[in-house]
């Protein structure tokens, strides 16, 4: 996504969405936010009595050998003492108190992600990169967290320590002197917040690298077999050799221009450092400062400078996150799918789906045309037709993934064209080419489309169906094979089982329609004739796209899928290839 440089008023708006997705999954956020404000102010008001409680002790002990100035002495330095140590000591709280929030902060926005693509319209996000979304989202979820650390426990104790020892300096020694010092530090202030401005384009830079990164890795990492079966390992490695020291370039010149700015602004902090020390010691030569005025300045400006040096640093972070959560914020603002909630389906309806001059365009291409199509209660419906016909977008836009431009959708009696899938997965039930393994046993993987645990006998029975017992070793034992793991992504089993799996999955959530598409591509035929059968036993409606004939045979309707229009084709399919002929 082009980094443009946005308003002050949208960023501000930035924070405040980002706060209001902490507020939302972060339950404790607004106590916890507050108490650590507390202490932040706490150590703030500690830091700023240090260096008084040493001027205060060194003038005691200028005053010599006088009556109780020796308590005096001792009661200030101890004091001093007692407010540095808890300056120190609060500070690590502080610290350990932001790192768990951060820590929750950083939850909360993965949760708000993941939450977003789970209802995310799905034509949305078949157009995004996944490499590059979750670059976006792993940028941005530490970005509000560092924001806010920014903001409330960077900035906010120096300045109030900036105004503690301004207001300390026109009592206690000169208000000329204080205003001087208020002005350099405001300057070194500004000149910070001048030079973070600038790292705007160095972050963007170094973001954008990020992100072709992630989506280079993404991408690549999956397709090991086919680097393998192109014979393209060296040029694979030529190239990701030539991405990498391009990524490289990007982020060292990013980094590099950062450093010349932050390298800037330690160059002005010293400078404001060294002539207000040097005008402190001048009054003190003059007599205007005693010596323990001269210890309490010159603790104000090291106390200062320091921080308002790694304030530069932290602003220029500032800079970076802002960036980072523009861009995560926009993943948050991808479109909702709708959900209706649940609808009255007329189980008894003849008409199981019914769809009706159904046009959709995916990416501004027109993919269907204006599809007519019946599926009838108790039939089996095939889809048929040459690649790139147009049967899967037609099998989303009937599950609601896909909403259409014009025509509608029926499923039981119902019309449910836009009503978004969550309503439409009620009724029924859909296995696609290549299903969602998760890392887990068979039993685990067959349950995950049930609200509630199917029970044992269920399982056993639905794999026995599917012939899943083979995964249960030599000889073929169903218990064994519920147990057995899948590995991750379900790589430790075929790609036949993983089909018969998700299918079982589907058959447990007792669907009115079953949906499949090519989702037997993977069954040997023999297998396939034998276990259809007793899928259309446990749900008679379905509507299934194949290229071959294997347990599709007895189909009782068959429609050609072509050039994103569907015609009723007269004939029951043949044995053998479902050719594309019309
Ligand atoms: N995400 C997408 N974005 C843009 N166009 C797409 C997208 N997915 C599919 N298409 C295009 O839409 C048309 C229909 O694709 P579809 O996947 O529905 O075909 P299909 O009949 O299922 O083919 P196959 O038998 O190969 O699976 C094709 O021209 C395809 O290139
Ligand atoms: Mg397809």
């Amino acid at each position: 996504m082009p980094h443009s440089t946005p308003s002050r008023l949208l960023r501000a708006r930035s924070y405040f969405s980002a706060f209001a997705v902490a507020r939302r999954e972060y339950p404790g956020f607004a106590r916890h936010f507050g108490l650590a404000c507390l202490l932040v102010g706490g150590v703030a008001l500690l830091n700023s009595a240090t260096p008084y409680l040493l001027r205060l002790a060194i003038d005691a002990i200028g005053q010599g050998s006088r009556q109780g100035a020796s308590t005096l002495v001792l009661a200030f330095a101890g004091g001093y003492g007692v407010c540095w140590s808890a300056a120190a000591s609060m500070e690590w709280v502080r610290s350990a108190a932001a790192a768990s929030m951060l820590a929750r902060c950083e939850g909360a926005f993965r949760q708000a992600f993941h939450a977003r693509f789970l209802r995310a319209q799905y034509a949305e996000l078949l157009r995004l990169d996944p490499g590059t979304l979750l670059s976006q989202c792993n940028r941005c979820a530490t970005a509000f967290g560092s924001l806010t650390y920014t903001l409330f426990w960077a900035v906010m104790p120096t300045v109030i320590q900036w105004v503690l020892a301004c207001a300390v300096l026109a009592r206690v020694v000169d208000p000329r002197y204080a205003v001087v010092f208020g002005a350099l530090m405001l300057l070194v202030f500004g000149g910070t917040i001048v030079l973070s401005r600038r790292t705007r384009n160095a972050h963007a830079t170094i973001a954008q690298a990020a992100d072709r990164l992630g989506s280079y890795f993404t991408e690549r990492v999956g397709f090991v077999f086919d680097v393998k079966m192109n014979a393209a390992l060296e040029r694979e490695e030529a190239g990701s050799r030539q991405f990498l020291r391009e990524y490289a370039n990007d982020v060292s010149q990013g980094n590099v221009r950062l450093a010349m700015l932050l390298a800037g602004q330690a160059l002005l902090a010293g400078a404001s450092l060294t002539v207000l020390t040097v005008a402190a010691a001048v009054l003190a030569l003059r007599g205007g400062l005693s010596a323990g005025d001269f210890a309490m300045v010159a603790g104000y400006v090291v106390a200062l400078t320091s921080p308002f040096t790694v304030l530069a640093s932290t602003l220029s972070d500032f800079k970076r996150n802002e960036i980072n959560l523009r861009d995560g914020l926009r993943i948050l603002d991808l479109p909702e799918e709708p959900d209706n909630g649940p609808v009255d389906f007329d189980e008894a309806s003849e008409r199981a789906v019914e769809v009706c001059d159904l046009a959709l365009s995916l990416h501004g291409a027109r993919a269907l045309e204006g599809v007519d199509l019946v599926a009838w209660r108790g039939q089996l419906t095939l889809l048929v037709g040459p690649s790139g016909g147009g049967k899967s977008t037609l099998v989303l836009a009937m599950l609601g993934l896909l909403s259409p431009e014009r025509g509608r959708v029926r499923i039981l009696g119902h019309d449910v064209t836009g009503l978004g899938s969550r309503t439409v997965i009620r009724a029924v039930a859909a296995v696609p080419q290549s299903p969602l393994m998760i890392a887990g046993t068979v039993a685990e993987n067959l349950a995950y489309g049930c609200a509630q645990a199917p029970s044992l006998e269920d399982l056993r029975q639905v794999a026995r169906d599917l012939e899943l017992d083979d995964l249960g070793g030599e000889p073929p034992d169903v218990g064994m094979a519920l147990q057995r793991h899948v590995g991750v992504l379900g790589r430790e089993i075929s790609g036949g089982q993983r089909q018969r799996i998700a299918i079982g999955r589907a058959l447990l959530r007792c669907p009115r329609i079953l949906f499949l598409d090519e989702a037997t591509s993977a069954i040997a035929p023999e297998q396939a004739e034998r276990i259809m059968p007793r899928i259309r036993r446990r749900v008679p409606t379905m509507v299934a796209i194949a290229h071959g004939t294997a347990g599709y045979g007895d189909a009782d309707k068959v429609y050609m899928i072509d050039k994103g229009l569907a015609f009723e084709s007269p004939a029951r399919p043949s044995r053998g290839a479902l050719s594309p002929t019309r």
